[in-house]
């Protein structure tokens, strides 16, 4: 069997690779293996947010039906790996090794059973004497951290261009409002589990993680062991959105767990743990200063962030991302404050920074834009910045002009009626508003293995995760391409540390890192090929080139990483976003009943997942805009609404048309395969767009998230 020339699959709109295991259950989640003789563990949590823990009473748990051991603050192994240098760390979990408390919700013990009932069961008889001290849970009051402890993802506190302050004085309008946004929990379908298994010295974890790799380096820390020790598989990943990004405590603990008992253990959290043990978005307080000409020139952008973090780590939310870099000014500042509070640790949510950080930056622009009476894409293309206005680089490409065009034309902009409260359907109020998407687009090294088999097959592997964005099916193109065969002839595999070593799926780098790895390990075997028998596949029977290899499968590994282009060019995706919403005139109901998008991505893989990403991104946007917020009460830091019950996300009925549109993007620079990535974007500009058509509607501005409708009454 020869192979013609194919055309090439990547950007069609194929299905899932996967599709048929999902929906059939055959793609098996991490708690989902079931190993001999496994039992059953439960995380224990504080019931205060702040203290010690005098005393765990076990007696009662111990005693109780089919609970094999029960771990506490008191009689846990003490692990090498933990405590020393951990304030530098960037992930601080709580292992049992001291008694301190600093949440409500905290883990501080885990029962091991038979059954995961009797866990359930003995987890509830486990008493706990505290030392309570009071928390601090306001951040309106509590102290600020001090400016070197304030590093948002490893970059700086601050910036400066220019000056704000003379720029403002030279303005003829000015802006200046406080914008905030409250805690969210990230709640993926599939909440966070491990199954931890001992051989020896060695460790397996089934996990459900968008990284394996890090999981291992953590765990084996942890343990004082070596990574090779610690092996992680995750296959598939019932949606992370940042939270699996990295490790917690439960995958150690199950591992503390597994090891007294001498079993396998299986630790799932329940969905009220969710909220606290695992991170969130943390609470932003953020102040944006604009001033402009008549004529709409920004002279002046300040935009100064304030946000929550635990006592543990010093996590900052990159609110101020974008507009370091979104608009062309002469004077543009922008600052981080931090605050620690007895809550649990924030983390990565996605898009963290730019969805936070636009709904201030795109709100503003729009009270801007009212203030000045001009059309608000009017003002923002009177402010494209053609270079990045922070580093002065130019654009690896950049096609917000055209997402502006296209969107604004698909959504029927042009028929916008300016004033405030002049568009209505009946008795609903009709609001129109949009807002600009940003997010940078990132790259990492990624290693990748690819084998032509006897059968015919090409086995590819690169230790990379399935969080449900697509990615077997955009390698299995990518692979198919650079071979020049069709995607069934590709059987692409990740998601072990055994494989060749690829990022967390994280910041939107999976396509651009795993996908050029992929790339450039199917080009190589394509040449090894073509090298051993001239013609290729196109003019030699697999049969041949193997024989030609003395029987052996061909097979090449390499590692791909990012190069000089990434100094000399500034990477970031780039979109539109415009919302209809409709708001009742005498309840304040607000609906949205059709989102309009454009971006541009780069390359687009697959038509399909690239769709798929950027509708749950806005779905995610309006759930943010409208729904989404954690309770905590301000006098003992209980999560009140850990559940999704009283945690409210959008459902389908509160989701009208999302029409995406892509323009399409020839980047030559940002990496052999022109991928910007599709997974955090989809979020960004949606709150601002929404809260934007809601000042449209109804002549209130809503710098509160979420928009609920008693604010909307009350503004
Ligand atoms: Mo994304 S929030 O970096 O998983």
């Amino acid at each position: 069997m020869t192979e013609p020339n194919r055309a090439p699959s990547i950007g069609l709109p194929i299905n899932r690779v996967d599709g048929r295991l999902k929906v059939t259950g055959g793609a098996r989640y991490a708690a989902e293996y079931p190993l001999p003789n496994m039992a059953h563990a439960v995380i224990v949590t504080s019931t205060i947010a702040k203290g010690h823990v005098k005393h765990v009473d076990t007696q009662a748990a111990e005693s109780a039906p089919g609970v094999l051991a029960v771990l506490t603050t008191q009689n846990a192994e003490r692990l090498p790996g933990v405590g020393g240098g951990q304030a530098a760390a960037m992930r601080v979990p709580t292992l049992l090794q001291d008694d301190e408390v600093h949440y409500n919700g905290q883990p501080i013990g885990v029962v091991v059973a038979d059954t995961f009932e009797h866990a359930m069961a003995g987890a509830q008889m486990v008493t706990v004497q505290y030392a309570e001290e009071k928390p601090v849970l306001d951040i309106n009051t509590a102290p600020k951290n001090p400016p070197d402890s304030v590093k948002p993802l490893g970059g700086a506190r601050s910036s400066k261009q220019g000056d704000v302050d003379a720029g403002l004085a030279q303005a003829a309008v000015r802006i200046d409002h406080t914008y905030t946004t409250p805690i969210e929990n990230h709640n993926p379908m599939e909440v966070h589990s491990t199954i931890a298994a001992w051989q020896g010295d060695s460790l397996t974890l089934y996990e459900s993680t968008q990284g394996i790799f890090s999981v291992r380096g953590s765990v084996a820390k942890n343990f004082g062991m070596t990574p090779d020790q610690v092996k992680v598989v995750s296959y598939f990943t019932g949606g992370g959105f940042g939270s699996k990004g990295g490790p917690w405590s439960h995958e150690t603990l199950a591992a503390m767990a597994a090891r007294r008992v001498n079993r396998p253990v299986k630790l799932v959290l329940t969905r009220r743990q969710m909220f606290g043990p695992v991170g969130g978005r943390p609470h932003t307080i953020q102040r944006v200063t604009l001033g402009a000409g008549r004529d709409g020139m920004l002279t002046a952008i300040r935009h100064t962030s304030t946000s929550n973090t635990s006592t543990l780590e010093n996590w900052v939310e990159p609110a101020t991302s974008q507009t370091r870099m979104l608009y062309a000014s002469p004077n543009i500042e922008t600052e981080y404050d931090l605050v620690r509070l007895n809550v649990g640790s924030p983390t990565f949510m996605r898009a963290p920074g730019e969805s936070s950080g636009t709904f201030a930056l795109e709100s503003a622009m729009d009270e801007l834009a009212y203030e000045l009476k001009m059309d608000p894409v009017a003002l923002r293309l009177k402010n494209y910045a053609d270079r990045d206005p922070e580093s002065g680089k130019p654009w690896s490409s950049k096609s917000l002009r055209e997402c502006y065009a296209m969107a604004a034309d698909k959504f029927g902009w042009s028929k916008r009626s300016p004033e405030p409260r002049s568009m209505r359907d009946g008795r609903w109020l009709v609001g129109w508003g949009m807002a600009t998407a940003t997010y940078p687009a990132r790259r990492q090294a990624a290693g990748t293995s690819a084998r032509l088999m006897p059968d015919g097959v090409v086995d590819v592997r690169a230790g990379s995760q399935e969080i449900g964005c697509g990615t077997y099916t955009v390698m299995s193109q990518i692979a198919a391409d650079a071979l020049g065969v069709p995607v069934d002839r590709i059987r692409f595999e990740l998601g072990s540390t055994e494989m060749p070593e690829n990022p967390a799926s994280t910041g939107s780098v999976t396509a651009a890192s795993t996908g050029s790895a992929v790339n450039e390990a199917l080009v190589a075997l394509k040449a090894k090929i073509e090298q051993l028998a001239p013609g290729g596949l196109a003019s030699n029977t697999v049969a041949d080139i193997i024989a030609r290899n003395g029987g052996q499968p061909l097979e090449v590994t390499i590692n791909s990483r990012p190069g000089q282009e990434q100094q000399q060019y500034s990477m970031h995706s780039f979109g539109a976003v415009f919302t209809e919403v409709r708001v009742d005139p005498d309840l304040a109901v607000v609906r949205v009943p059709r989102i309009v998008t454009a971006h541009g991505v780069g390359r687009v893989l697959n038509e399909k997942t690239a769709r798929s990403q950027i509708q749950g991104g806005v779905t995610w946007g309006i759930g943010m805009a409208l729904l989404e917020e954690t309770h905590i009460d301000p006098r003992s830091g209980r999560y009140l609404n850990a559940d999704l019950a009283e945690y409210h996300v959008p459902v389908n009925a509160d989701v009208g048309t999302i029409d995406v549109h892509f323009v399409e993007e020839h980047d030559p620079y940002v990496n052999p395969i022109g991928v910007k990535g599709a997974g955090e974007i989809g979020i960004t500009g949606v709150a601002a767009s929404i809260a934007n058509a809601v000042f449209h509607a109804t002549g209130k501005r809503i710098r509160d998230l979420p928009v609920r409708l008693e604010r909307v009454m009350s503004t």
